[in-house]
């Protein structure tokens, strides 16, 4: 059974910060930030938005994009790592929100910025299986990523939700086929109780490029042969420079030259994180935000591989064959970035004393 993309909905906060305004309250070179780490906006959260209403927001974009009725959907299911409870699910949350109960199989999924992507293969798996009995499943990407204020991850800041119902394939049509890895590390982990993860940054970089080699080589053999004829190779962005870092090696390790790695990166990845840069780290999101975007833009038949990695780790590289669907999905996109409320050092410096996730 074909099965993939029927709609896409993407939920934005209604503030931002230029991480030049951060380097400049840090009293660190914004070049720094802007070159060292390829960072531009950091999206946050207003008074009354957390991974609940952005993910809420995106569900209703992805609903009225889709189209379909409530009765059939058959689950709901939500990547995150911006829990609102230790027990219930966020998606009981944003089910409440969204009015959805009934004959529904819904829950949370956990495994760091990894968790929405394992949401969609689940869902996915469903669906192809014959088990979702012709019905349809709501995915919800939402996170909230905060760094405790002068950590070295804080302008890698971001937040944001991307909704998806997975059944027909009439944005993209996802392959059943795909490549996983895992290892058991602690390169990013937030112990019960804590307001802020602790991030070992050189060991989830390398886990990273090591999690995008696996995969990608499972998937294309030593050589990466066939990875050139993607329109796009999508990744989950920290921040763009560790995008460009995994990019580099995983061409050292099949043998491409300076040049090659080069010309492959602004070719078929760099394009894919014009969105990332507005909105900055929304874990679970932050793949799927770059997957939508290439959507937008991509004609009927492109094939787009799309490289997911948790921290912990587990890392999937999936691949699918675009539609050349109306992208419904991108105008409230740019209409949330252009109307949100940019934040100054001093605004900034208030709200991060009064939020409940500072
Ligand atoms: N102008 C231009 N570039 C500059 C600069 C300047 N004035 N000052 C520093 N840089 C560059 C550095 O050379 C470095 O580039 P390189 O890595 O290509 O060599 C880059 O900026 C970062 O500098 P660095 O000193 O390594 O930064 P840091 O120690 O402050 O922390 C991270 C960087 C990545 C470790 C930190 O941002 C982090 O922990 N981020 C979170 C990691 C994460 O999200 N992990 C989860 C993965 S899913």
């Amino acid at each position: 059974m074909k099965t993939g993309i029927s709609s896409i909905g993407i939920k934005l906060p209604s503030r931002y910060l230029d991480v030049r305004e951060l380097a400049t309250l840090r009293s660190v070179d914004p070049n720094k930030f802007t070159k060292g780490l390829g960072c531009h906006q950091i999206a946050l959260c207003g008074d009354h938005e957390d991974a609940v209403s952005l993910g809420a927001g995106a569900a209703e974009r992805a609903l009225e994009a889709w189209g379909g009725r409530r009765e059939d959907l058959g689950l709901i299911a939500v990547g995150t790592e911006t829990a609102a409870d230790m027990s219930r699910p966020l998606s009981a949350f944003i089910a409440e929100k969204l009015e959805l109960s009934g004959a529904l199989r819904s829950y949370e999924v956990k495994h760091a910025c990894y968790g929405g992507t394992l949401a969609l293969r689940q869902a996915l798996e469903w669906h192809a299986s014959g088990a979702a009995a012709g019905k349809s499943a709501l995915v919800i990407a939402s996170d909230v990523s905060l760094y405790a204020p002068k950590d070295p991850g804080e302008p890698t800041q971001g937040a944001g939700a991307v909704a998806m119902v997975i059944g027909a394939p009439t944005v993209a049509e996802i392959d059943i086929a795909t490549t996983s890895w895992s290892e058991p590390v602690f390169d990013f982990w937030r112990p019960v109780g804590e307001a802020h993860p602790r991030v070992d940054g050189p060991l989830s970089l390398d886990c990273y490029k090591r999690g995008a080699w696996e995969t990608t080589r499972a998937r294309f053999g030593d050589d990466l042969a066939g990875l050139d004829e993607l329109h796009a190779l999508c990744f989950h962005t920290p921040f763009p420079k560790m995008v460009k870092k995994a990019v580099r090696f995983i061409g050292e390790q099949a043998g491409w030259d300076e040049a090659k790695a080069s010309s492959f990166f602004e070719a078929k990845v760099e394009p894919s994180m014009r969105w990332n840069r507005q909105v900055g780290n929304s874990y679970t999101a932050s793949l799927w935000i770059a997957v939508a975007d290439v959507l937008s833009r991509a004609p009927s038949g492109a094939r787009i591989g799309a490289y997911s990695y948790g921290s912990g780790f587990g890392a999937e590289l999936l691949t699918m064959t675009a539609t050349g669907a109306a992208p419904t999905w991108a105008a409230p996109f740019e209409q949330d970035a252009l109307t949100r409320a940019a934040m100054d050092q001093s605004s900034y410096e208030t709200w991060r004393v009064k939020t409940t996730h500072a």
